[in-house]
């Protein structure tokens, strides 16, 4: 292994020196920051030498968007991350100027490949072009191919762009070859995710066009992943400037493809398009198969459309979704935590079919640091039942609950904000009987909404202090709440 460059020695002494400033106990307590400064996508998300790593979209000098290096994290259990040295650093021609996200393949031999967007100004018009790199490590270092970019204009197929070329999702097939999905701005197609395929992850060639946006499913796309799940072949990406329809709010959002594939054809069918996350905070998300068989998606708690705007008190900003077990049922994708997330339970409390009509305060079920599933059923008609969290004097989230309209409001504005920025989002919830479940993971700044078994999930950061802890629950009209919460802690031997 070569030495580290200048560059990744510089980002790995800026960021040793400066994560001690990051005061205890403010970090959330299982999602994953950036150990300092900025970060952005999930990258590399894999199973690699006995633990998860995942890496990540980074600026460790300021906790702002600048010029991307690599982050890395490992875990054991995929809530307790561990910082391990910046892993890439704008430092090659091929890529000063940036390392975009990418992903990673463990080999066979057993180094760990990286694959990632290298980003380069265009001599002609200073514009800057997108191409595919790879570097090759051990899991703490990696040296960059000297062939990068290895895939590039001249491997694009007509009518695509060198641009908005970004984003490889590698993998290795069981025979041995390495596939590799990219995403492209086609000039008709729009939002494309291109094929590619490599005998030795140098020398690449295109084989197909998976699937494209058409400008129906929004712009440019992002940060594809394929993969097989529960009988299905999954396409998930992140597409750029999307329209309100079918459960999509306007902007940028991710959804899953869900559909057939023939391997030898390269051919992928599409059958259902559904978004990932109907709530505020989820983009560019990236999934491992772990193990022991499991299918684990991690994505960026955070929204492009105002990610500049929002207040830095720490000296990192943004963070991952806590990770999330999905899978297929009834032919849609389901996603919920995942099941380590049992090993932070402290405690458990419980109630059976509360009556629920003025405000009501269930004591045990409070605090920010909270795993707590509801089920709701009206108890003779329709009701408007609603749960009230993050909450004191002058701050307060509402989830609200309309049986009847079968509607689910979100709503943060009650954080005593003066940002003009997102803070609603009003979902159409699927009917199953006439009740809601609804499973809610706080931690810290954020709370994710598992409705319905993980059949639609809201996932939003969260601004109110520290000390804005109160639940309390409201219907209406009476409804028969039951609960099982379950307060989030450390365990005394994780210190
Ligand atoms: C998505 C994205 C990617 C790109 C990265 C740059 O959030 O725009 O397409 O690689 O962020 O940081």
């Amino acid at each position: 292994m070569t030495k580290p460059t200048e560059q990744l020695e510089k980002a790995r002494r800026y960021e040793r020196l400066e994560e001690s400033k990051a005061v205890d106990g403010e970090r959330p307590l299982f999602h994953l920051t950036p150990r300092v400064g900025w970060m952005n996508d999930p990258n590399g998300f894999c199973f690699y030498s006995g633990k998860f790593h995942l890496f990540y979209q980074y600026h460790p000098y300021s906790r702002d968007w600048g010029p991307m290096h690599w982050g890395h994290a490992e875990s054991a259990d995929l809530l307790r991350w561990a910082y391990l040295p910046c892993a890439l650093a704008p430092d090659t021609q091929a890529d000063r100027g940036g390392c975009f996200s990418g992903s990673a393949v463990p080999l066979p031999d057993g180094r760990l490949m990286l694959a990632y967007t290298g980003v380069q100004e265009a001599p002609e018009n200073g514009k800057a072009v997108q191409a595919q790199c790879v570097a090759f490590g051990d899991g703490t270092d990696f040296e960059k191919s000297p062939r990068n970019p290895v895939v590039s204009a001249a491997d694009l197929p007509e009518g695509c762009d060198i641009y908005d070329f970004r984003d490889p999702k590698a993998w290795l097939t069981p025979d041995g070859r390495f596939q590799m999905a990219v995403a492209n701005r086609h000039k008709e197609r729009q939002g494309t995710i291109l094929l590619f395929e490599s005998n030795d992850g140098l020398s690449w060639r295109y084989r197909a066009a998976l699937d494209s946006s058409g400008g129906i499913y929004g712009q440019m796309w992002e940060c594809p992943d394929f993969f097989s799940l529960g009988g299905k072949q999954a396409l998930l990406v992140s597409a750029q400037n999307m329209r309100a329809k079918e459960g999509f709010h306007p902007g940028h959002g991710s959804m899953a493809i869900l559909g057939s594939y023939d391997e030898k054809q390269c051919r992928f069918v599409r059958e259902t398009v559904q978004p990932l996350d109907e709530g505020l905070d989820f983009y560019a998300p990236q999934t491992v198969l772990a193990p022991d068989g499991r299918r684990i998606l991690i994505a960026w708690m955070d929204n492009w459309q105002y990610c500049k705007r929002t207040p830095r008190p720490h000296p990192w900003y943004a963070q991952m979704t806590v990770p999330r077990e999905i899978a297929i049922e009834d032919g849609r994708l389901i996603q919920r935590p995942v099941r380590e997330i049992e090993a932070l339970w402290r405690d458990t409390v419980r109630y059976n079919e509360v009556t629920v009509g003025q405000e009501t305060v269930l004591p045990g079920v409070e605090g920010r640091l909270l795993d707590a599933a509801l089920t709701v059923r009206p108890l003779s008609g329709p009701c408007r039942f609603t749960v009230t969290l993050a909450r004191d004097q002058e701050h307060r989230v509402v989830i609200e609950w309309d049986s009847a309209r079968e509607e689910l409001l979100f709503d943060r504005s009650g954080e005593d904000t003066c940002q003009d920025i997102a803070h609603i989002r009003r979902v159409r919830v699927e009917k199953r009987e006439e009740a809601l479940s609804l499973r809610m993971l706080l931690d810290r700044e954020s709370v994710e909404l598992f409705l319905n078994g993980g059949r639609q999930v809201l996932t939003a950061v969260l601004n109110a202090p520290a000390a804005a802890t109160g639940v309390t629950f409201a219907s209406d009209a009476p409804a028969l709440l039951s609960v099982e919460a379950h307060p989030l802690g450390a365990s005394p031997s994780d210190d």
